[in-house]
């Protein structure tokens, strides 16, 4: 089933809260194609999006981190360089084996990678976007 964005997921900064939402929607677009697990070629594809697309937005949220003053930002940002190196990994395995009988399997991990940051390492963010919103427009 699709994940939904829902305001509790909001981080009290519109730049993150859309690249949250673009990101889900790839997710979204994956799990949707990994029901044809034969079909490598557009599940791949979306998954090069799904990359580009985290590199910008880890990126982003970094920067805006030090504006704000996050306290854990190099945490933060040693969290970020993890997610990317586990997508790689899902990213070489289909390269390397397809998708076959692991959909199911992959998908768990997509939303375990996606959803777990953004709930529970993104959030505690959203106390110093609310604080600095006007220095952040
Ligand atoms: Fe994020
Ligand atoms: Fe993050």
């Amino acid at each position: 089933m699709a994940i939904v964005w829902r305001d509790s997921m909001s981080v009290a900064n519109s730049k993150v809260d859309t690249d949250h939402k673009r990101l889900i929607n790839l997710l979204n677009t994956v799990e949707k194609q990994l029901e044809n697990p034969e079909e490598v070629a557009p599940i791949l594809k979306t998954f090069a999006q799904l990359k580009i697309y985290t590199l910008e937005h880890f990126q982003r949220e970094e920067i805006l981190q030090l504006r704000v003053r996050y306290p854990k930002a190099a945490a933060h940002k040693r969290i970020h360089q993890s997610l990317v190196k586990q997508l790689d990994d899902i990213i070489a395995s289909v390269k390397a084996k397809g998708v076959a009988a692991k959909a199911d399997d992959i998908s768990a991990l997509l939303r375990h990678w996606l959803i777990d940051h953004v709930l529970q390492e993104d959030l505690p963010m959203k106390a110093y976007f609310s604080k600095y919103s006007t220095d952040l427009s």
